[in-house]
């Protein structure tokens, strides 16, 4: 029974997704500092479950089929991308799903918990006290005691079954590139998605090198959360990598007037949809970061598209980016 359904599972997702386009960037500021921009479109993975919320839930999703559980409960804001993706997953691949909420029962009404709830997530609001004992174990246990049927994932999908997932992409990644990658960049929040690109290539020495962009203040504490994921999935040696947590631009979810620009900017010369909370963030470090003279004469640059961009419209609703 648990194989077949399994079997059913893989299948419906090999239909479901496919592998996202790697796609070279065409930018004047590439040509002045010689050096070579692609992205990796995972914004393009699937209309309702893309980036690396997609990445990090897949083998999260095949570990409970093969546990022969059916049910997923999560945690996550208001607007989260996470709690967005999650809903979508479930409606397509017929998993139930819940979701502890932070925040009051009004927010159902924005556009991403809207959207979860008629996907057929249950959404469950707590107080912020009470979703700050999110991680702690005497708190998860009582929520499965709640929900004895649920396969409990954390905050933004990272745990170790996340890792995998994104190893998939760096695999794509090498299978796509024409030439080698010197540099793998990504957003980085809760770190699942930085320690899940390092921990690709834990069987080689690799010549790439791994850099997150903490979208979020005071953020050197993601270190210790990307050792310990590592740590716990057991990568002893995975690609070199670095947190810059210099381009936070005030904070999580702050949006400043230079960085809305940089944004609009970016998607007109590129083509490419980005959004300010992580996206936006990353390129626009990535372009400081070759302005600066950070990255060699020649280097190939992989930017990971993260996805995230049904958090415009919940920005757009509360007039912190531009509805045009
Ligand atoms: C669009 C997007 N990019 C990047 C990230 C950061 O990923 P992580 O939490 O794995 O560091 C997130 C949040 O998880 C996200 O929603």
């Amino acid at each position: 029974m648990s194989e077949k359904s399994l079997k059913e599972l893989n299948l419906k997702l090999q239909t479901l997704i496919n592998p996202s386009p790697l796609q070279r960037i065409r930018h004047p500021l590439l040509e002045q500092h010689q050096v070579h921009l692609s992205v990796k479109r995972d914004d393009l993975l699937h209309g309702d479950i893309s980036g690396n919320k997609w990445r990090k839930l897949k083998f999260n999703l095949i570990e409970a089929r093969s546990s022969q559980i059916n049910h997923i409960l999560s945690f996550g804001g208001a607007y989260s991308n996470h709690i967005h993706a999650l809903a979508a997953a479930g409606f397509h691949l017929g998993f139930k799903t819940s979701a502890v909420i932070r925040g009051e029962a009004a927010y159902v009404s924005n556009p991403t918990l809207k959207q979860a709830a008629a996907w057929g997530m249950n959404l469950q609001f707590v107080t912020r006290k009470e979703y700050r004992q999110r991680n702690e174990s005497e708190y998860l246990h009582q929520l499965q005691k709640q929900y004895p049927d649920a396969f409990i994932v954390p905050e933004g999908g990272s745990n170790i079954f996340a890792l995998a997932g994104l190893a998939e992409a760096v695999q794509e990644i090498q299978e796509q590139s024409e030439t080698s990658v010197e540099h793998i960049i990504t957003a980085t929040g809760s770190g699942g998605t930085l320690a899940g690109l390092i921990s690709a290539f834990k069987d080689h020495k690799s010549t790439t090198r791994i850099t997150g962009i903490a979208v979020l203040k005071n953020a050197d504490y993601l270190n210790q959360s990307v050792h310990s994921l590592l740590q716990q999935a057991a990568v002893k040696s995975g690609a070199p990598w670095e947190l810059k947590t210099q381009f936070h631009h005030g904070g999580y979810a702050k949006v400043s007037e230079q960085l809305i620009s940089f944004c609009r900017q970016f998607s007109e010369q590129t083509s490419i949809p980005v959004e300010p909370v992580y996206t936006g963030k990353m390129f626009y470090a990535l372009f400081q970061l070759i302005k600066q003279g950070y990255f060699k004469k020649g280097e190939h640059i992989v930017a990971l598209h993260t996805g995230g961009l049904q958090g415009l419209n919940g920005l757009k609703q509360r007039g912190l980016y531009p509805q045009s």
